[in-house]
């Protein structure tokens, strides 16, 4: 089955062609450099660059794989959650596509395709715990088949990777920070007591990290007392920012590795935690997945934790850790295996609200 794999929920426009489950051919259009501007994703440009990119990009990856839009069997379209314009420019796309061509249309959960992308590379064992770490979500869930993933925590407030980017933005480091960060702090020495652990001393799963990124306004504001310099200027001839050298870029490394450190503990201390629950008993795998999922931190203390509890690691190649068509391609394949379509009315699904179970079952 040739499946077209449809993402646009927020400033990726990303398509790609996946033949039972792998991957044919990708083409995707970033908009990063775009929001980097404005020092993250405006939404009403985002929905007009992905307008402007679908058509063209569907042209060239079908260019590329040699094959024509009626090869199509299924067309998989990220329905959500995300940015609700974005969302609704790729839909209307997947289901002009469908509508023209006669091929099968499927929503797919971003959330879940993020959790099935390293599936593309490697045979995944369930029951698995998965955790969800982007710029918009960072959840634990369960893991049971593609149609059975059951959330078990999620953030009050900010996610993961919203922590890494306003951290960077105070920092004066371009948007989305998180790679810098992660980069600046391999170079760097962590202090474990620079900053919280948040909301650890209860028995939940779920995550705040809102207080980390106001302990770094807290940490810049007392550097600024100190007369040591606060954030990386920018080269205004560049448009980039200036990292510095000798002991005030020692002094941002170790702040870097100190904040990722405070991230990745809390991470994995929910993530201990979520294993001692019963409903993760029988859990075989730990499964890492989302943008942040490209932590080089995080990827080595997942694999760590893991081997420590006897269970398989998976995570996706960098590549498939930020949003891909290729992600929602495969997922989409292995629902429509599962007997999955939708109709013409499927919906997009803004973040905030749950995405619906209503995929009509044909088997
Ligand atoms: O999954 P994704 O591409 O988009 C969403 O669905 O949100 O994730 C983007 C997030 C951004 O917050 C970005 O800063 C973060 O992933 N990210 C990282 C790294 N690479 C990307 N965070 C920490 N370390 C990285 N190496
Ligand atoms: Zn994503």
């Amino acid at each position: 089955m040739l499946c077209l794999g449809i993402e646009s929920s927020c400033d990726d426009s990303s398509l790609a062609l996946v033949r039972d489950g792998a991957l044919v051919a990708q083409a995707t259009a970033s908009q990063s450099s775009l929001h980097a501007l404005f020092g993250g994703v405006v939404p009403e440009m985002a929905s007009r660059e992905h307008a402007r990119f679908l058509g063209p990009l569907c042209d060239s990856l079908l260019a590329d794989a040699g094959a024509s839009p009626e090869d199509v069997d299924l067309v998989a379209v990220a329905r959500g959650p995300g940015l609700l314009g974005s969302l609704l420019v790729g839909v209307a796309f997947a289901k002009a596509f469908a509508l023209g061509t006669g091929a099968g249309l499927i929503g797919v959960n971003h959330l879940h395709a993020h959790l099935f992308a390293a599936a593309l590379e490697q045979d995944l064992a369930l029951p698995a715990l998965g955790l969800l770490v982007s710029g918009g979500h960072t959840d634990i869930c369960r893991i049971e088949a593609p149609d059975r993933i059951i959330l078990m925590g999620r953030t009050l407030d900010d996610a993961a990777g919203e922590a890494f980017d306003k951290a960077g933005k105070m920092l004066g480091l371009p948007y989305p920070a998180g790679i810098y960060i992660d980069e600046l702090a391999e170079e760097g020495r962590a202090d474990a007591g620079l900053f919280p652990r948040p909301y650890l001393n209860n028995d939940s799963l779920d995550f705040s990290f809102s207080g980390l990124k106001t302990a770094m306004a807290e940490h810049i504001a007392a550097r600024r007392r100190e007369g040591l310099e606060a954030a990386v200027p920018w080269n205004a001839a560049t448009g980039l920012p200036e990292l510095p050298e000798g002991e005030a870029r020692v002094r941002l490394a170790d702040l870097c590795a100190s904040y990722r450190l405070a991230v990745v503990d809390t991470l994995a201390a929910k993530v201990e935690k979520a294993l001692c629950r019963p409903a993760m008993g029988d859990a075989v795998s730990i499964i890492l997945a989302g943008g942040v999922a490209a932590n080089s931190l995080l990827r080595s203390r997942m694999r760590a934790l893991a081997e420590t509890r006897g269970k398989h690691f998976f995570a996706p190649s960098r590549a498939l850790c930020t949003d891909n068509g290729a992600m929602i391609g495969y997922l989409g394949w292995r629902l429509a295996e599962l007997g999955y379509r939708h109709g013409l009315e499927l919906e997009a699904i803004p973040r905030g609200r749950r995405v619906p179970d209503d995929m009509t079952r044909m088997l």
